[in-house]
């Protein structure tokens, strides 16, 4: 078991680049397994829950060679080229990876069986299997096909028009991509807009993609053409560095080319309702999306009401959002985010334990949590588990940092899920990050 342990020190600086975009890179991959040509990814993030996308389609047949560190080439195989996995797929920690190849293979004309760890066997994946199945896809999983392992066996499917009721790019990504080896238009609306990089990354392959307000809408059988791709720096990664910063006085650093797209800034727009200083520098666009180089001083926070249309862009960030609230002046109303709850672990569970046992007084809610700050710091001086959450381990390594005793986190191995490198870029900026040892 990984141990880490993170401790109060000297002010953050410098100017770093943290790692590539997930949800981009496993699209990357995705896409430029199923178009005809030649893709080329560079910026790509070689962490694990990628890596699995990788050997999916590795085993399906097709080509990924890397050339260098981010830099992938994939020979596409085209819209019906891949072949059946002679073996179960097991995607690992990857629940973006499981939801979004269910989509792909449901349409297929090979049967394929996806798992995962024990995270990914626990999160719900009737969510998906419910639009795949109206569309005539042909579902197994346990518990009444709502849990991994998922047996599918491909067939034809015809095109649907799915209201979904939850705001999710997964189920989104999921029915967009039954619906393009679909004759006909497939449509999905969601109640609030999530990520959509799913919807930019198709047109750019060259598929026909309309939106309409809440509605997208997808043609079947399209062409999609191999790209020349650079995968901008993951905002969700880059928001641990981010809230060390604003945290620990004197703090002024740098993260550089992070990616922009207003579908994942939220947590930027609710630091800063909290009164942050962060600078969007030389704002520019990378492969269709937008980036920007942040410059991030230490900042005085204040408790806020969390708007919940805020909640789809920051929905990855509430782990460490917590940590910047717990520290804030006054207090933190967060409501209407029981997503959180079905994510790689129980997220609110999972703070509010770890955050109480730092000194932090907060309240547990269905949907949220009611976070009283200590704007003086937390009293730290405790080991918490990440219950192999990358991200809730991350945020609390965040907190060690600004607390008056080191914070020790156990299980903390998942760290390489989204961020390989997390510790030594946090101690490139002058963190305190050691490995350590259950107490
Ligand atoms: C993701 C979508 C989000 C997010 C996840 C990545 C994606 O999940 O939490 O980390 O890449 O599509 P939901 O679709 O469940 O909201």
């Amino acid at each position: 078991m990984r141990v880490l342990r993170t401790f109060k020190g000297k002010p953050l600086s410098g100017s770093v680049s943290v790692a590539g975009d997930k949800s981009i890179s496993h699209r990357a991959i995705m896409f430029g397994s199923l178009a005809e040509g030649i893709t080329q990814v560079s910026g790509l993030l070689e962490g694990e829950d990628v890596l699995s996308t990788i050997g999916a389609f590795r085993a399906m047949g097709v080509e990924i060679e890397k050339q260098d560190a981010g830099a992938y080439t994939i020979h596409g195989v085209g819209l019906d080229g891949l072949e059946e996995p002679d073996n179960v797929i097991d995607l690992g920690n990857a629940g973006t990876s499981m939801r979004l190849l269910s989509g792909v293979l449901a349409s297929q004309s090979f049967m394929s069986i996806l798992t995962g760890d024990d995270s990914l066997r626990g999160r719900p994946m009737g969510r998906i299997v419910k639009p795949l199945t109206l569309m005539g896809a042909r579902i197994l999983g346990r518990d009444d096909n709502r849990l991994a392992p998922l047996v599918i066996q491909g067939t034809e499917l015809v095109p649907i028009d799915y209201q979904s009721p939850v705001a999710s790019a997964q189920v989104k990504s999921a029915v967009l991509l039954a619906g393009l080896n679909t004759a006909g238009e497939t449509s999905v609306t969601e109640p609030a807009l999530s990520r959509d990089h799913t919807e930019r990354m198709l047109a750019s392959f060259g598929a026909e993609v309309e939106r309409d307000g809440l509605r997208v809408m997808v043609d079947g059988w399209p062409t999609l053409t191999g790209q020349t791709l650079r995968v901008p720096t993951d905002p969700s990664a880059a928001a641990f560095p981010m809230v060390a910063a604003l945290l620990i006085p004197g703090s002024d650093i740098t993260l550089t080319g992070v990616g922009m797209n207003p579908t994942r800034t939220g947590l930027i727009t609710l630091l800063e309702m909290m009164g942050a200083n962060i600078e969007r520098l030389d704002e520019r666009d990378v492969g269709g999306e937008p980036v920007a180089d942040l410059r991030i001083r230490h900042s005085e926070l204040k408790g806020i009401e969390v708007p919940p249309e805020v909640i789809p862009s920051a929905i990855d960030e509430f782990p460490v959002f917590f940590v910047a609230a717990a520290m804030a002046e006054g207090e933190t109303l967060l409501r209407e985010a029981k997503e959180l709850r079905v994510k790689e672990s129980d997220r609110i569970a999972a703070m509010v334990t770890g955050l109480k046992a730092l000194g932090a007084t907060l309240e547990e809610r269905e949907d949220g949590a009611i976070i009283q700050g200590q704007p003086q710091g937390l009293k730290g001086g405790a080991e918490v588990d990440s219950h192999t959450d990358h991200r809730i381990a991350m945020s609390f390594l965040v907190a060690g940092l600004a607390c008056r005793e080191p914070v020790t986190v156990l299980r903390c191995d998942n760290v390489d899920t989204s961020f390989p490198g997390f510790a030594g870029l946090m101690r490139g900026l002058g963190a305190n990050v050691e490995e350590g040892r259950a107490l």
